[in-house]
């Protein structure tokens, strides 16, 4: 089944449109379900992840308490280093330098963004690949584009388990990518376009020129820039399938990139903002800190 093939199929839910609906919620629950059958049947091996939270931001506390949540309900350990934003860079560096050098800890993730005056490329840099679940650090990155094993960044590598899940084809298929950040857009494209999933990839930004042409010719989006409603009706071509990963807290309140109810109408698939990618995140960093426990040797066998 493809996302341009709109006729009913398998147990997938709709929009009132006819779209899939990639309800990441349950993806991201079913994951989590898999990884605690794995983990039970291990024989309950630990397997920690450790969470660094810098200062009192509010969205930053949320998706770090629903990180840790999510890890318990996978049969994981958390540890969480909770520090206060005007600490020092030195502190903080010695800090994470304590969670890379304890063998208990597997998986350690510096939630981002980090207050202004500390310097997260620094404190990233420390982060050996074997224990980055957030595949970010410069030595992961370089891991993904030569196809080495390490950590893949958990927002995209989300999108690719959604569109997966939910029969989205994409070998031959045309992607457009909106956004070139570190954090998602970048490795997207990575993802579209490597062997096995053999999408054609085009990264487009903020200086793209018609973006909505550009957006129509693709038979799938991922919309990464963070412009509340960017993604309108005029942009899909029918039939694709439309990943919506930004996140604007407007007066409104949250909303994401895509204007979902125009959009339905249109695309063969589509996920929901909440409920979609972000939820994605977090079963993919688990994954990733399962793998990094295998990786570091603190798994048995699996037979
Ligand atoms: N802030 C927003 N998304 C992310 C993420 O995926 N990882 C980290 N470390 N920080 C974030």
């Amino acid at each position: 089944m493809t996302a341009t093939d709109r006729t009913p199929a398998g147990d997938f839910e709709r929009t009132p449109g006819g779209a899939i609906l990639m309800d990441g919620n349950r993806l991201r629950d079913e994951v989590v379900a898999d990884l605690n059958e794995r983990i039970t049947a291990l024989g309950n091996p630990h397997v920690c992840l450790a969470t660094v939270l810098v200062g009192d931001d509010k969205p930053s506390q949320i998706y770090v308490r629903s990180k840790r949540r999510k890890a318990d309900e996978a049969g994981m350990m958390s540890r969480h280093v909770g520090l206060p934003a005007d600490i020092t860079q030195e502190y903080l560096e010695e800090a994470v330098l304590e969670l890379v050098n304890d063998p208990h800890v597997h998986g350690i993730l510096v939630q981002l963004p980090l207050p202004e005056g500390l310097d997260a490329e620094r404190v990233l840099a420390m982060i050996p690949p074997e224990k980055d679940v957030d595949g970010l650090t410069e030595r992961s990155m370089g891991r993904l584009v030569r196809g080495g094993e390490g950590h893949v960044p958990c927002t995209p590598l989300g999108v690719m388990r959604l569109m997966d899940r939910y029969g989205v084809e994409t070998s031959g298929k045309r992607a457009v990518v909106i956004g070139r950040s570190t954090l998602v857009g970048l490795p997207q494209v990575l993802l579209l376009g490597r062997k096995g999933c053999d999408a054609t990839p085009t990264l487009a930004h903020s200086r793209s020129g018609d973006l909505a042409a550009i957006c129509r010719e693709a038979d799938i989006i991922v919309a990464a820039v963070g412009m509340a409603g960017l993604v309108t009706a005029d942009f899909v071509k029918p039939g694709a399938a439309v990943l919506d990963v930004g996140i604007s807290r407007t007066a409104e309140g949250i909303q994401g990139d895509v204007d979902f109810d125009a959009v339905q109408e249109i695309a063969g698939a589509i996920t929901p903002m909440p409920g979609g990618t972000g939820p994605m995140t977090i079963g993919c960093l688990l994954e990733n800190t399962f793998h990094a426990a295998r990786m570091q040797g603190a798994l048995p066998q699996e037979s």
